[in-house]
């Protein structure tokens, strides 16, 4: 997308770096994340106006530490290095950093020197998180110290002629109370943007330029029911109205009344034509006799890829297939680290085969998610869809363990329906990050009245977590999960026992297959 001008991070592999450009963007400036060795023809592109070098894990010392294309130092932008940003830029000016005999870590205060135009408006005091273990000792021309710890370190250097700014703490974190301030105060006063980055201003260059690639031709989009896929779904049918083709294959695995809250809300979409294709008589007929995790994944792959082929091929005269690749799934792809572990292997379902020989098309690759939802909120679309728990791929397969079949998938929709009531209900939905409900294999004996039963156990589980990478279990209070135990187990019938589930990832993981 052709923006009017951009911050580029060069990415060094620090935790915050994703922190670095939500903070930027959040005070209206588009920024872009690009791997710490990009070459000089797409990191000085017309609309660049300043780069910042993130931190990261190495020491400059180090033999094999990252370093920047040369080209970076040739004083055509402004600079600012944050920590071991701030590393690069002492060696290359003559005050290299020493290893620190302990580090610093934490919060600390500082005390800014000068009047800098990157301290506008700061005061001369200022609390930032600390978190390195080289550090700068003598700063000499041509750079000089503007800020320094209270324990006496140097906190932020300048270079004396050039816009070259160095600072050894990170304000994209939140405990650096006025890092956004600063960020700003690089953008603005430094590189002069503008900052005019918001999400009205996206909507109105991702339509024009929607128009612009798909002229007259005409666009598949899956719409699996996500926030994802729905924004793209609407966003493309606002640009190009019905030359969008959307397609909802029901697997039989959705959560409850899934589809047809779809096709309810689609249809109030003006433009939108949605193709809705039940194909979980399929989807159950291929899983049928399966209880092996992965191999689940894989039929429910395959399955989706036949359907959504065959569907497609009964569309005439598409070209373009879209879909709703976001921002952080980008970034994976260039970062420091290559393509990131985090990338699971099992995110299969809806990567789409090349054999479909349409050009993809994917308006939201710029965006980070909670973009996504400002996006989709422009657009008229509910809380109910913008703020829905991520929901994975292959579905409430991966939830009843064992064989999957209809009806225990319908037991489970039911019991997960009340779940999702009372966490609605309490006000616990929106502050745990996913919540569902598993269907156990095994049975359990209870007592209804004056007779035995012998039924199904489902346990609860409900996540705290930044990345999904780590999550731990949310601390519900007792009265919610009696409330909505109570309910499965007498509502339900065919489930007489309730459990939650009070184990962290690692060593467990948030789904259970
Ligand atoms: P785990 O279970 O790996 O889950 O700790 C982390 C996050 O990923 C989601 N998840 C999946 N999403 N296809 C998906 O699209 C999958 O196969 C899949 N498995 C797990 C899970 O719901 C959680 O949000």
């Amino acid at each position: 997308m052709k923006h009017a001008e951009r911050i580029a991070i060069l990415d060094f592999g620090s935790q915050t770096t994703q922190l670095i450009a939500r903070r930027l963007r959040d005070k209206g400036f588009y920024c872009e994340i690009l791997p710490f060795n990009v070459n000089e023809e797409l990191l000085f592109t017309p609309e660049t106006k300043g780069i910042i070098l993130s931190g990261g894990p190495a020491s400059v010392h180090e033999k094999d530490s990252p370093h920047p294309n040369p080209a970076l130092w040739s004083g055509r932008l402004p600079i600012l290095g944050i920590c071991y940003g701030m590393h690069l830029i002492g060696q290359h000016f003559g005050s290299p950093a020493v290893p620190g005999k302990q580090g610093e870590f934490g919060r600390a205060a500082i005390l800014l020197q000068s009047d800098e135009a990157m301290w506008n408006g700061l005061g001369d005091r200022m609390d930032v998180w600390m978190s390195h273990g080289d550090h700068i000792e003598h700063v000499t021309e041509p750079l000089n110290q503007i800020a320094g710890s209270d324990v006496g370190l140097v906190a932020a250097i300048a270079h004396s002629e050039q816009p070259v700014f160095g600072v050894q703490f990170h304000p994209e974190v939140s405990h650096t109370t006025r890092g956004g301030e600063l960020l700003r105060n690089f953008a603005a006063n430094v590189c002069g943007c503008r900052g005019d980055w918001t999400m009205e201003s996206f909507v109105e260059l991702a339509t024009r330029e929607i128009r612009a690639t798909v002229g007259n031709r005409k666009v598949l989009c899956a719409v699996s029911g996500g926030v994802d896929s729905t924004v793209t779904a609407v966003l493309l049918g606002r640009a190009i109205g019905e030359q969008l083709i959307s397609l909802h294959v029901d697997t039989g695995l959705g959560r409850k009344e899934e589809r047809q809250e779809i096709e309810k809300l689609l249809a109030k979409q003006e433009h939108i034509r949605l193709q809705v294709v039940d194909a979980s008589d399929e989807f159950f007929r291929n899983l049928s006799g399966v209880t092996d995790p992965e191999q689940k994944r894989k039929i429910i792959g395959r399955t989706f890829i036949d359907v959504f082929q065959r569907e497609a091929a009964r569309v005439e005269g598409v070209q373009f297939l879209a879909q709703g690749t976001l921002y952080p799934d980008v970034i994976e792809s260039v970062s420091v680290r290559g393509p990131s572990a985090t990338i699971k292997s099992h995110h299969n379902v809806g990567g789409l085969p090349d054999t479909l020989r349409l050009t993809l098309i994917e308006p939201l690759r710029e965006l980070f998610k909670d973009e996504v939802r400002a996006v989709g909120r422009l657009l008229g679309l509910p809380d109910a869809i913008l703020m829905r728990h991520p929901f994975p791929g292959p579905g409430l397969a991966v939830r009843v363990l064992g064989e999957v079949t209809r009806e225990r998938c319908d037991l489970l929709r039911r019991a997960d329906a009340i779940f999702m009531e009372e966490l609605v209900r309490s006000g616990w939905y929106s502050r745990t990050r996913q919540a569902f409900v598993v269907l156990l294999p095994v049975k359990a004996v209870g007592v209804m009245g004056d007779h035995r039963t012998y039924e199904n156990v489902c346990v609860l589980r409900a996540v705290d977590t930044d990345d999904f990478m780590t999550a731990d279990f949310t601390r519900l209070p007792y009265d919610v999960l009696a409330r909505a135990a109570n309910r499965i187990a007498n509502e339900v019938r065919g489930i007489n026992r309730v459990a939650y589930d009070i184990t962290s990832k690692p060593p467990a993981t948030v789904e259970w297959e």
